[in-house]
């Protein structure tokens, strides 16, 4: 996607990375993008404004409660009319003043007035970017449908401290806002249109207090969720125990097994389109102990273990069907053999296969690699964030939706 003539809000933090924000605009401004700079009191500690404006091309923006700004562009422009922000160095504070919805300075009460997608890129010493207060903010602004790009591995400044924190490189940055950019749907895209998601895992209990599950996180199916209501979708999401917040505009429907998730998706019905991403079960208990099963002299325990419904079968084949079945296919081996055979199947539409092994960190990372599979063939996206490839589903999703309403 070209990125001329985009219009880009670029918010510097205050870190040492700082400096690299320099040369992210100037190779901005080299793809013809339209830059505009907000700097927080800590960045011009490690730039000055003087040098940011003669890159830009105008001067930089610093203060809340400047009159001139105020009268002439104000925060609440700056917030509207961009078409991306970026974060670039997001510092841990910053990252804390978006989680907590702060707005004490131009840059935290721009992000909080924007509708638009932001992008931040963390920059901090990985003790920072490790402490349970960052991890805790971080989460907070990913289930926000933040974007992230980062951090990288590496040496710090500081001599002799590396790992996680150093932020993307300028290149990286401005190919994931081209990725953003390109996958975000238009503004009423799927209006009119009623969409269900399943998200997350399931729990199948053995005894009260004891229950089989897996690692997803409910992530990706959330951030589908969010993308496809701010295309204007009405949008039910099922969605399995999991430690996120409920998407804001979105109605959410709190299930624990894959009987319940069945039931609430079969119940959602009709829609125009269902998107599976909840990782269910594939079996439970064949019994339900009523008390916690307890320990006996070192006697080995034999769980017996039966098939659960299948969701994205049922809603494949189902009276109903929607006029799109979309499935995930977590994978840890042979992907794309695997995502094939399981579009055949469940008889859905699509399979968006993505792999899970361990070294990938997919499982409740911000991240994801997703491969397209298709009758026609598969489409590989490029890494990018769970959110970004959510935005490229929906857009997807309301190009088939509508070339479909046009052929009617
Ligand atoms: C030399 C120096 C380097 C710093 N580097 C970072 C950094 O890389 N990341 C970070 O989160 N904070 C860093 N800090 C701390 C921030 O500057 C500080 O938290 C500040 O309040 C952030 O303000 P801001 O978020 O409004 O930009 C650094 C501080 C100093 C003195």
């Amino acid at each position: 996607m070209a990125l001329e003539g985009k219009r880009v809000l670029l918010v510097i933090g205050g870190g040492i990375a700082a400096y690299k924000s320099l040369e992210l605009i100037r190779r901005l401004k080299e793809r013809g993008v339209l830059v505009r700079v907000i700097m927080t009191r800590a960045a011009q500690e490690f730039i000055t404004p003087l040098s940011v404006g003669a890159i830009v091309g105008e001067r930089a923006f610093t203060d809340l409660f400047d009159p001139a700004s105020e009268f002439d562009i104000g925060h609440i422009r700056l917030a509207r009319e961009p078409d991306f922000i970026v974060v670039a160095p997001a510092t841990a504070d910053l990252i804390a003043k978006m989680a907590g919805g702060h707005a004490d300075d131009l840059a935290s009460t721009v992000l909080l007035a924007t509708d638009k997608r932001v992008l931040i890129a963390p920059a901090m010493n990985p003790v920072m970017w490790e402490h349970p207060a960052t991890r805790r903010n971080f989460a907070q602004v990913l289930a926000d449908g933040i974007l992230v790009i980062g951090p990288n591995q590496g040496e710090m400044a500081e001599r002799g401290e590396a790992g996680p924190g150093r932020m993307a490189e300028p290149d990286e940055i401005i190919a994931a806002i081209e990725a953003s950019l390109s996958a975000l749907p238009d503004k009423n895209a799927l209006s009119g249109k009623r969409v269900l998601v399943t998200s997350g895992p399931t729990h199948e209990p053995i005894d009260p207090v004891r229950f089989l599950t897996n690692r997803s996180s409910g992530r990706q199916g959330h951030a589908v969720a969010r993308a496809a209501a701010r295309a204007g979708a009405e949008v039910v999401l099922v969605s399995g125990p999991v430690e996120l917040p409920d998407p804001t505009g979105v109605k959410t429907v709190h299930v624990e097994t894959a009987a319940e998730m069945l039931a609430a998706a079969e119940a959602a019905l009709p829609v125009d389109a269902a998107i599976c991403a909840a990782a269910v079960a594939d079996w439970r208990s064949s019994e339900t102990s009523p008390q916690k099963l307890k320990k006996e002299n070192g006697k080995a325990v034999t769980l017996s273990l039966v098939e659960n419904p299948d969701v994205l079968a049922t809603l494949a084949r189902h009276k109903r069907r929607p006029r799109l079945v979309v499935g995930f296919a977590a994978e840890t081996e042979k992907i794309l053999d695997h995502a094939r055979a399981k579009l055949k199947a469940k008889g859905c539409d699509w399979i968006l296969a993505n792999d899970v092994s361990p070294a990938s960190g997919v499982l409740g990372g911000p991240s994801n690699t997703i491969h397209l599979v298709t009758a026609e063939g598969v489409e590989s996206w490029p890494t990018q964030s769970k959110q970004s490839i959510a935005d490229g589903l929906v857009s997807r999703i309301a190009a088939a939706l509508n070339a479909a309403g046009a052929r009617k």
